[in-house]
């Protein structure tokens, strides 16, 4: 009888062992998945098509995805769709605290919803609490689809 006791009281220590390291490994694995942020890929490739020509009506954006990232692709308010000029392209990662931003056509403006940024379509801040431009990308049209790169636009 006081064999089967002992073995008892190891099956639960053990399950009690299991079930705190689990606990600690679910609040540990976020805490270091927050702290160090995955690197970025693809930082070699920096282009990719972002739209279709006639995708996009003026006045109106797009988010695609840029490597880890969102970017917004917009065609700016009486812009041609065939001409690269009349596009512009931002990472929609606001410059406060990484919120996606979004194009607001009836404002005319890129707006981040998190804290009510506002950015201009250079991607200059107008009003919020951004602290910083969004940084733009450079577009280009090759055939019917629109390319957007990391370079300096
Ligand atoms: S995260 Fe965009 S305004 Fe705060």
């Amino acid at each position: 009888m006081a064999d089967e006791k002992i073995p008892r009281r190891d099956a639960i220590n053990y399950l009690l062992g299991a079930g705190i390291g689990a606990l600690g490994a679910a609040t540990v694995f976020p805490i270091a998945r927050y702290i160090i942020p995955p690197a970025a890929s693809g930082s070699g490739s920096s282009s990719l098509a972002a739209a279709k020509v006639g995708e996009l009506k003026p006045n109106e954006g797009k988010i695609f995805k840029f490597g880890n990232a969102p970017g917004i692709l917009v065609l700016k308010p009486g812009g041609d769709p065939a001409s690269a000029l009349s596009y512009a392209a931002f990472t929609a990662v606001c410059t406060h605290l990484n919120c996606t931003v979004q194009y607001r056509d009836d404002l005319k403006e890129i707006w981040c919803a998190c804290h009510n940024g506002h950015f201009d379509l250079n991607g200059k801040v107008i009003s919020g609490p951004p602290p910083e431009a969004l940084r733009e990308y450079r577009v280009a049209i090759k055939g019917d689809e629109i390319f957007v790169s990391s370079e300096e636009a």
